[in-house]
């Protein structure tokens, strides 16, 4: 489903804002007729997480249910009804007027649900929504494993299996849209380039039953084709050619607008949408990654979506603050560790030439979830929702399918093998990778993958307070790892934790000056090798994670604290990476 929008044909309504929220500490809220009847003991902010929004609900980990009322325009009355949720972690059922329309597993991504024949035109109409948060092995990411793949996540409190919180709540915008009867339903665009064009192949989905004319054209320039639809047809496929094409790239994110119209007989407009996209090609060729043919390095950082009180909620300003300070240090790119970011987020990465991995929200598993079917097929549904959703991002230029996941066991091979195939049917014009933490001697996953991606902490979880050993080693497993796959490396982590204020000289461990060297050093090593193709700091800003002896309340490997005050760090990563962008 496309994301909402307003326009002659189209209406959306924010219900961002304030709900009735209450906490189903029983699990009984259902049995008590709560999706009629909120007996609410607050009310909370949407979107963000409820954790840090009330000191009780900090550590609850069950159902919280919301409520809201809204009246609506009988103007409306002869249009679609649809309720979109950006994101609520992690199962979610929804009620419209007390009758159940839909539920939906999975944090990260957006689902959408028809409520057009439960909507009341004559009065007030009561939206109820249960998410509940409940910590699972079953669930992705997953908590509560019994083997352990990586020390320290296990025992830690609560008892989730990766290092960030596991905030519950609706954390991204709830928005009630319309659509004609007849609509727009999708549009995938994928281009290449030949000399100074753009080829442009757009596949539109049009809603069932639909007769009419489809006409499909590139704002500003003179790039149109119309095509009759037959009630036959649920789709349609155009291609242009855009002569002298302005390639989408992080100097020049110029983007296009592709405007699709639905008319009647009469010439009348049904509907219309329209989709911005940019001219461009990415691709793996010998140890370079090439973005429109031109060789890329990807200097940059991993991250989190993590705010104080907004927990993982968002928010335009935190967006737009991040935005400005990865442009302020330097930075070209992200990975969106370790889940699909928000659609606002990446379009802001669109209009402003962020380059993006989108990374899944599978971290951390371990070989019990390579048993059986249930979580591959979990895993390459969330897959093919992530790729819908985000297809059309220019900015999102590969796809990490896991991050740090065991990838010793034998059942691994076929594990990531199904992965890298279904994310490969689903798009083949982006290169696809997943993220390593062990031997890659050993690592049975990786060669079915596009690149490599390294998580390395030479220095830190090991060498600590040795960085000349570190720095040694780390060089050395760089070029045993191309040496073993041949294939182009990004290391998507290293990184030392800082507590901003501490100032040990000569450095030490947990000093801004220790990890101000370890970054630099680290990232130059990086950047001389001929096979690397790119280098992420861990991480961009101090995050939340669970309780743990080797967590100072958060995770301080940021180079930015929480509230986004830089460390030295900072300063030194923005030198250097100011000295080679000259
Ligand atoms: C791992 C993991 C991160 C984690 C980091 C750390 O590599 O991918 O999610 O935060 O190490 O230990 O700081």
């Amino acid at each position: 489903m496309l994301y909402p929008q307003s326009n002659s044909s189209r209406a959306m309504i924010s219900l961002d804002g304030f709900w009735k929220f209450a906490p189903d500490v029983n699990d009984d809220g259902e049995q008590r007729g709560w999706p009629l009847q909120l007996p609410a003991d607050r009310e909370i902010g949407v979107p963000a997480s409820w954790n840090e929004q009330f000191q009780d609900l900090m550590y609850f980990f069950g159902s919280g249910w919301y409520e809201r009322e809204i009246e609506l325009s009988r103007q409306l009355r002869s249009e679609r009804m649809w309720l979109r949720v950006g994101s609520a972690n992690y199962l979610s059922t929804v009620w419209v007027n007390g009758t159940e329309v839909g539920r939906h597993e999975g944090a990260h991504l957006p689902f959408v649900f028809e409520i057009t024949d439960h909507v009341r035109w004559d009065g007030p109409n009561r939206i109820t929504i249960r998410v509940d948060a409940a910590i699972a092995a079953d669930r992705l990411p997953p908590g509560d494993v019994e083997d352990e793949q990586i020390v320290g996540f296990k025992g830690q409190y609560p008892n989730n299996y990766y290092d960030f919180f596991p905030y519950g709540g609706i954390h991204r915008s709830v928005t009630l849209f319309t659509t004609p009867v007849s609509f727009v339903s999708d549009i995938r665009i994928t281009t290449e380039i030949d000399g100074t064009e753009g080829k442009v192949k757009a596949h539109i989905g049009l809603s069932e039953g639909f007769e009419g004319a489809c006409t499909v054209s590139i704002r500003g320039t003179q790039c149109r084709s119309s095509v009759e639809v037959g009630a036959v047809g649920p789709s349609v496929d155009v291609d242009f050619s855009v002569p002298a094409a302005r390639l989408w790239c992080p100097e020049d994110p110029f983007l296009y607008e592709l405007e699709v119209r639905l008319t009647d007989g009469d010439g009348q407009v049904i509907d219309q949408y329209v989709q911005t996209f940019g001219i461009r090609t990415v691709s793996i060729r010998g140890t370079e990654l090439l973005l429109n043919g031109k060789p890329v390095f990807l200097t940059g950082f991993g991250m989190h979506e993590d705010f104080p009180v907004l927990g993982k909620g968002i928010s335009p300003a935190v967006i737009a603050k991040d935005f400005n300070l990865l442009s302020w240090i330097g930075a070209n790119s992200v990975r969106t560790s370790h889940y699909p970011y928000s659609d606002e987020f990446l379009s802001y990465a669109d209009k402003h030439g962020l380059l993006v991995i989108g990374e899944t929200p599978f971290v951390g598993f371990v070989r019990s979830h390579y048993q059986g079917t249930a979580i591959l097929n979990k895993a390459k549904r969330v897959i093919t929702e992530m790729i819908e959703r985000d297809v059309n991002h220019p900015c999102v230029i590969a796809w990490s399918l896991a991050n740090e996941g065991d990838t010793l066991a034998p059942e691994a091979d076929a594990f990531y093998e199904a992965l890298y195939r279904h994310a490969k049917s689903l798009d083949d014009t982006r290169p696809i990778t997943i993220v390593n933490c062990v031997d890659v001697e050993k690592d049975v996953a990786l060669k079915h993958y596009d690149f490599v991606s390294l998580n390395r902490y030479h220095g830190w979880y090991e060498q600590a307070g040795r960085l000349d050993e570190g720095c040694r080693i780390l060089s050395e497993k760089l070029d045993r790892c191309y040496e073993v796959l041949g294939k182009p490396v990004i290391v998507t982590e290293f990184g030392a934790d800082a507590v901003a204020g501490v100032h040990v000289d000569p450095p030490e461990v947990f000093s801004e000056e220790y990890q101000a060297e370890m970054v630099t050093r680290q990232y130059e090593i990086i950047r001389q090798k001929p096979y690397t193709i790119g280098a992420h700091v861990w991480s961009f800003a101090d995050f939340k994670t669970s309780q743990t002896p080797s967590r100072v309340v958060v995770n301080r490997k940021g180079v930015f604290t929480r509230d986004r005050q830089p460390k030295l760090s900072a300063h030194k990563l923005k030198a250097l990476w100011s000295r080679e962008s000259r």
